[in-house]
């Protein structure tokens, strides 16, 4: 959801360290870059339509600067063009602003501005912030760059350089991520940590309301709205270099699906934080869940097998939750918010308005210092390390891991299952790794399936109970990177009007692991079949063999060869995996 970068420092080739940052941080956004520098009394600004990889010789140029801010967009407002492309700059070029958000009274402002006689070049709501500042500016930079803030509506990180004052950065945020990596000597703002950890492993992390006057060796963070000095605790990043790097693999996603072994064993790392968290749950009448997308339906597995113990609960899509199930939470509820990035907005704003309700809210999440984390009253952190690829495939299974353990504990806890069931339960999810192994050891034999169907413009995937999720997970990978409809149903839905849409030689993706609905699952086989569809089983002897594993872990195994089919399949289809068109990682607006 855009990613943004600053740099100040002695060096003087900022467009080349800007333009390194960057990269680093495409997986926010990926349909239009560019780097402003100031050189000379000069900000050069240069910009284009496309991917960072295929814009090097067009924006990132030879200038001699140790000044400038740079962004890789995904469109909001405007569409994907030269013009719309930020950095974005006030009618005489004095002040130039990069953005990640959505500026809601944008028209508003445009409107007071025009009327003024600002002329705005691009249709983005990003270019009323420098017209703004441009607007309040009297002789103060930072003083007109807070006027400016003031004014805006909606979310926001942005970062603003100025040829009025060519010796500072200003950053600002209000709901869109932001941080700050501190050099000797230099300083860094990106959006995310990949994009400063070659540089520095110290950081701040901006809150909302915070800004900060970024200079070569000194950083000032101050509050907006009140105008007084926040007090900022310096983070250190503990991750390794390397696991923001593809090291061989052809691609993020590919490493991270052979990364899911170890994604549960670091996931196992946080029992203890677990335990702890359980013990609280069980105290509450009502357990929620909210999240979007594949954190979702991690959510509704753990629904599910919640519900096997006999523990009601409910999983709620993020943007659904905020306008219906709302209205039901108060201090009696427990809310657990599942996210791999921490800033998804519509889980964020769930999760602030729970609070606001008294509700005991937990967080499962995998970056560490991200906005959830820092509004939860705990998190559990999954540890699955950076994840790079838009689509999310070893976090979904740190998310699973956590979740089932999370579920055993509250059983134990309310009485549910007996200290001993739960201790055989972790001992085996403690051997899913290997198992896992051993699917990702059959890779050739996915991939010669993927060969054999990747020219279907349809599939469908089945599943029942805590592996109907699977089915919509293996479902929405294949449909976001391949860009093939995929349809996910309850298998015993089908027959209530989906079956009419299965005819000759479609593929039904059916997860059936063996389980006492087995045959419920083989009479639903049996009824696709019937239609001449082509049934691929995620089973023990299946098309997708899988080893033997207790059913309820079974949503952490059977996924794996489904993350691996959807890969090679968008591979056969000559797409890039990592970067599926319209959809970026982190999804910070609603
Ligand atoms: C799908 C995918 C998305 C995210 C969703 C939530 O592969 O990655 O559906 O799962 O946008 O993101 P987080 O987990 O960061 O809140």
């Amino acid at each position: 959801m855009c990613g943004i970068a600053g740099y100040i420092g002695e060096r003087e080739n900022t467009s080349e360290i800007l333009f390194n940052m960057l990269k680093h941080l495409e997986y926010r956004g990926y349909d239009s870059a560019g780097i402003a520098c100031i050189s000379d009394d000069v900000i050069c600004i240069s910009k284009d339509k496309g991917k960072i990889s295929e814009l090097e010789d067009k924006i990132h140029s030879d200038v001699v600067s140790d000044i400038g801010i740079a962004h890789t967009r995904w469109a909001t407002h405007g569409q994907p063009s030269h013009v719309n492309a930020h950095p974005h700059t006030d009618c005489e070029e004095k002040f130039c602003v990069v953005h990640n958000g959505i500026i809601e009274n944008h028209a508003e402002l445009r409107d007071e501005l025009e009327k003024k006689g600002h002329k705005f070049t691009s249709s983005t709501d990003t270019e009323v912030i420098p017209h703004l500042i441009e607007d309040f500016y009297e002789g103060d930079f930072e003083q007109a760059f807070v006027s400016a803030v003031k004014r805006l509506r909606g979310s926001f990180a942005l970062v603003a350089v100025s040829l009025r004052d060519g010796d500072r950065i200003l950053a600002a945020r209000k709901e869109s991520p932001l941080i700050i990596g501190l050099g000797d000597g230099e300083n860094f703002i990106a959006s995310d940590t990949p994009a400063v950890i070659h540089h520095t492993r110290n950081i701040i992390i901006l809150d909302d309301f915070n800004y900060a006057v970024v200079l070569r060796d000194s950083v000032v963070v101050k509050d907006f709205q009140s105008g007084e000095c926040v007090k900022k605790e310096v983070h250190r990043i503990d991750w390794d270099v390397k696991q923001a790097e593809k090291e061989g693999f052809e691609h993020f996603m590919l490493k991270e699906i052979f990364e899911e072994p170890q994604a549960v064993r670091n996931a196992l790392k946080a029992q203890k934080d677990v335990e702890g968290i359980a013990s609280k749950l069980a105290g509450y009448g009502r357990i929620y869940f909210v999240a979007c997308g594949t954190a979702y339906y991690a959510a509704l597995a753990a629904k599910y097998l919640l519900e096997r113990f006999g523990i009601p609960s409910e999983a709620v899509l993020g943007s659904e939750f905020r306008y219906s199930t709302i209205n039901s939470i108060d201090k009696d509820c427990a809310v657990i918010a599942v996210s791999q990035s921490g800033e998804t907005a519509d889980t964020l704003v769930c999760a602030k308005e729970c609070k606001k309700k008294g509700a005991y809210l937990t967080g499962i999440v995998n970056v560490v210092g991200s906005s959830l984390t820092r509004v939860v009253d705990d998190n559990i952190h999954i540890y699955a390390g950076p994840e790079i690829a838009v689509a999310s495939t070893k976090a979904y299974i740190g998310q699973v891991t956590s979740l089932i353990m999370l579920s055993l504990f509250i059983a134990r806890e309310m009485n549910k299952i007996g200290e001993e069931y739960l201790r055989e339960m972790l001992d085996n999810i403690h051997s899913v790794p290997g198992k896992m192994g051993e699917v990702l050891a059959g890779v050739d034999e996915i991939k010669k399936l993927a060969g054999e169907y990747s020219g279907k413009e349809i599939f469908f995937y089945i599943g029942r109970r805590q592996n109907y999720p699977t089915a919509l997970e293996g479902a929405l990978k294949i449909k976001e990177i391949s860009y093939v409809h995929a349809e996910a149903y309850p298998a015993g839905e089908l027959k209530h009007g989906p079956l009419a849409l299965l005819e000759d030689g479609v593929p039904v993706i059916a997860i059936m692991p063996n389980d006492e609905l087995l045959e419920k699952m083989e009479s639903n086989v049996a009824e696709a079949e019937a239609r001449n569809a082509i049934v691929l089983r995620v089973s023990e002897d299946g098309d997708f063999r899988v080893p033997v594993v207790d059913p309820l872990l079974s949503p952490l195994l059977y996924i794996t060869p489904l993350h691996l089919f959807a890969y090679y399949i968008s591979l056969r289809r000559g797409l890039d995996p990592d970067k599926p068109r319209n959809l970026a990682k982190s999804v910070t607006v609603e």
